[in-house]
Formats: structure tokens, sequence, C-alpha cells
């Protein structure tokens, strides 16, 4: 990120008194097998979002226990899902998502990792259709929501969320959140335009013009009626995390499989994991694991 060029649009961003309305994503489904392929890349091992996944795998961290059922609502080509997967080889993990498309790509990504731990399901993640009630350990959504077309649907799928969650399970959601001005927008899809395709940055700006609020955020998830803390980069709701209480201690196994992921980041991957992980610490937020 261009740092001084980056703290001008969080400052002008907290001064802002303006509003820009919501604009839902133009296709809540992606489906496009080309869109779907760009996505996919930029997940990857040295794509543009690695980080951001070992990141939300790292923020997770507490809310996950051995021997855990865990949902990962939308998972899209399981990018995100692999990682967190990778450091919890004793929890089971289920992925569910509506674009057949993206399964596709998520049951070649499984392959290719060799994981043993997660399995895939074609739903909707409103529906929640096959899950039965109180069966599930811990639900995850990672930069997903925002592809839900209003605020009704968002709270129909909390609804489903508390339905299907054990009394003690935990949630971890994370998103973006909706910028004040466009000119915000516009800097952090653009920032990295060198290292993304076309159709990933037609995505990102969609997305960020998608994201839900986080008061809009935050009553929906009053409907999970559990205890949940909300989080967000300093300056400006750019990503925004929900996450309940602490359900486990991360023990010296657990961190050494951290380091181990956080060693196989190139870098700039590393340089970039830090930075994000300061801007949410100025927001209030300190990693659950100490890496170095
Ligand atoms: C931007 S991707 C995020 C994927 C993944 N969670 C990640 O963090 O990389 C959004 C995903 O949401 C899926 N999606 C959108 N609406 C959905 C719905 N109602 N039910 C299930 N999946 C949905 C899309 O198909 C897409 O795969």
């Amino acid at each position: 990120m261009s740092a001084p060029v980056m703290m001008v649009h969080l400052l002008l961003e907290r001064l802002s008194s303006s509003v820009l309305a919501r604009e839902p994503e133009p296709q809540a489904l992606m489906e496009d097998a080309d869109q779907i392929r760009a996505f996919m890349q930029s997940g990857r091992s040295n794509g543009i979002l690695n980080y951001i996944h070992f990141f939300h795998a790292v923020m997770s961290l507490p809310v996950i226990r051995p021997g855990d059922v865990v949902l990962d609502l939308a998972c899209g080509p399981a990018n995100q899902l692999l990682q967190i997967a990778r450091l919890h080889p004793d929890a089971r993990f289920i992925g569910v998502d509506a674009s057949s498309g993206m399964l596709a790509l998520a049951r070649e990504n499984l392959a290719q990792a060799g994981l043993s731990n997660v399995s895939l399901q074609l739903g909707d993640i409103s529906r929640l259709d096959g899950f039965a009630d109180a069966t599930i350990d811990c639900v995850l959504c990672t930069m997903s929501l925002h592809h839900l077309p209003d605020t009704d649907m968002l709270g129909q799928t909390m609804r489903q969320i508390r339905r299907v969650l054990r009394e003690d399970g935990g949630v971890y959601l994370a998103d973006f959140g909706r910028l004040k001005r466009r000119a915000t927008q516009s800097f952090f899809v653009y920032d990295r335009i060198e290292q993304q395709s076309d159709l990933f940055t037609v995505d990102f700006l969609n997305s960020l013009r998608a994201a839900f609020s986080q008061a809009e955020l935050q009553q929906s998830v009053a409907l999970l009626e559990r205890e949940l803390h909300v989080y967000r980069t300093a300056l400006a709701p750019f990503m925004l995390l929900l996450r309940s209480v602490a359900r486990r201690h991360i023990d010296a196994e657990l961190e050494q499989r951290v380091h181990d992921g956080y060693v196989r980041l190139n870098a700039g991957e590393r340089r970039d994991f830090n930075n994000l992980a300061r801007w949410f610490r100025l927001g209030g937020l300190e990693l659950p694991s100490r890496l170095s």
C-alpha cells in the first residue's frame, strides 16, 4: 500500500459526513467461468489475497476447537477454507457455496492440497438446507456477506446460522465495510493494479460498493443471540470482523502450525500481513498468536 496516500484517504473518510448508498453485487452468485478462475488465482500462493486468507486463518484461531464440525459459508474456491483447515487437522470442515462452478474449483484445490478434513456442499447460505438444528460447532464466513442482495437476506442468513449452531458454538464473520467516499474505494481497488487481473479489479470494486455498513452488520448479528465482538480497521471500516468469545487456548502445537504458515508466505505477503495486523491493532484487535 502507498502508506502516505492511504493515510490521507483514511483521514478524509474519518472527517467525511457523506454516506454512499449500497450497490448490490450485479451477480450475487459467482458463476462466470473467467471471473471465478480470476478470483481463485488471486487467492493462491503469491496471489494478492493470499495474505488476507492467512490473516483470517490466524484471527479465527480462538473460535475453532479440536473435534469441531465447522461450516464455511460461501466458501468460493476454498482458498480461505484450506488455509484454515490446515491449521486445524483435528476439526472437520464443510464448505458451502451456491455456485457449482466455484465448488468445481474448490474440488481441484482440495485435491491438490491433499487435506482429508474438508468436504464441500452445494447450498444457499440463507437456507442451509440439509443441516439439522444445533449440529454445528462453529460457523465461518469470509468476504461473502456483501454478496447477499439486501439486509432481509442478511437477517435470514443470521437466523439460519443461529438455527444450526450448537449452544456453545463459535462464530467468525469477516467482510469489507461500507466506505464513505468513492475516492477511497478507488484507492483500495487500484492501489495494486499491476498485481491483479482486470476481472479481479472489477470484482473488487463491486465488492466495496456492495459492502454492508457496520451498523447493518451489527444489527443483523444481534439475531444470533450470542456475544460477538466487532472490530474494524482503524479510522475507516475497510474490513470488519465479528467474532464470538474465545473457545480455546492456543497451545504450542497450534502455535507451531501458525508459524509454519507464516514462513510459507513470501516476504511481501508477510509485510502485508503485518500491516493489516497493525491496522486492526490500532482498531483494538490483537493477533491471537505470537508470530515472528
Ligand atoms: C467473494 S467469494 C468469497 C469466497 C471465500 N469465502 C473467500 O473468502 O475467499 C463470494 C462467494 O459467495 C458465494 N455466494 C453468494 N451468495 C451466496 C448464497 N446465497 N449462498 C451460497 N453462496 C453464495 C459466491 O458464489 C462466491 O463463491
